[in-house]
């Protein structure tokens, strides 16, 4: 079936549906994105890394990555020291995390788990991050946001870089000259897939609002928000991102948040 948009509570069980479609889809998703390597930090598809942008804390300390894929952000992580855990809904990017882990000798926890029902004490990590997990796969912010708050020590830093909730108003295309408004920014329509056995993939755009509103509603205070310049040396397109939409619009969008001090 054709991929359509769909009011976003009509899609049921978000969380088992991105099980589902990360775990089946593990292994082709990685073999299509070799720029991710095994030991490396992307913040997005413009290919800045943790060692350009230094968002998180260089001194090491407790890491909780969410949504982490095959955790190639927190083996590099881990590979400077810092005490990493990584978690992820997905069994599948979870094994393919295991087999990397294995390959390059870096070890660390790997936990199953949703974003918004964590497995973690109270304030068990000085950094919460996810580069493009996770978020984009839930309908509500909310749970999620609250849950982070939760699992971070206060003054712990929560990190995280989303598809930059313009996009979603644009065909995904990585041309410029493509960049005609098709739909409007509010209306937080799911973007789903569908096979014979119902949905199969959903995605789910947020608004600005919905990311600064949620954040301070949960009680972080926000550090800061980046949206990132496609660097000029970054030719590779990927999916509707690449250098000829870059030069026009961010493509991510990067906040840090913190859980107040006290
Ligand atoms: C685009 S990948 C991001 C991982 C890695 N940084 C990367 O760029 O490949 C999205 C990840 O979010 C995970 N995910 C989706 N929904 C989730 C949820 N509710 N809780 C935790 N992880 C989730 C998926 O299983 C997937 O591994």
């Amino acid at each position: 079936m054709e991929p359509a948009f769909r009011p976003s509570a009509d899609v049921p069980d978000p969380q088992s549906v991105a099980e589902k479609w990360w775990s089946a889809n593990a292994e082709q998703y990685l073999a299509e994105h070799p720029s991710l390597g095994d030991v490396r930090f992307q913040w997005g598809p413009e290919g800045w890394t943790e060692e350009d942008l230094q968002i998180l804390p260089a001194v090491p300390g407790r890491i909780l990555e969410v949504g982490a894929g095959a955790a190639q952000c927190s083996r590099w992580l881990a590979s400077k020291g810092h005490n990493v855990t990584a978690s992820d809904i997905s069994k599948g990017m979870l094994s393919a995390a295991e087999l990397l882990n294995e390959k390059t000798g870096i070890a660390f926890p790997l936990i199953h788990s949703s974003i918004d029902a964590m497995p973690f004490g109270d304030s068990s990590f000085d950094t919460v991050f996810t580069s493009f997990g996770a978020l984009s796969f839930i309908p509500d912010l909310g749970p999620a946001f609250a849950e982070v708050f939760r699992v971070l020590s206060p003054g712990g830093l929560w990190a995280y870089s989303v598809t930059h909730p313009f996009s979603w108003v644009f065909p995904d295309s990585p041309y410029a000259d493509d960049l005609k408004v098709i739909r409007p920014y509010g209306k937080r329509e799911a973007y789903v897939e569908s096979d014979r056995a119902g949905t199969s993939y959903a995605e789910f755009p947020h608004t600005l609002s919905d990311h600064i509103n949620g954040l301070v509603r949960a009680g972080f205070a926000i550090d800061d928000i980046l949206e990132p310049a496609w660097p000029v040396a970054n030719a590779e397109t990927w999916g509707g991102w690449g250098p000829d939409r870059g030069a026009m619009l961010p493509s991510t969008l990067i906040v840090s948040a913190r859980r107040p001090a006290s």
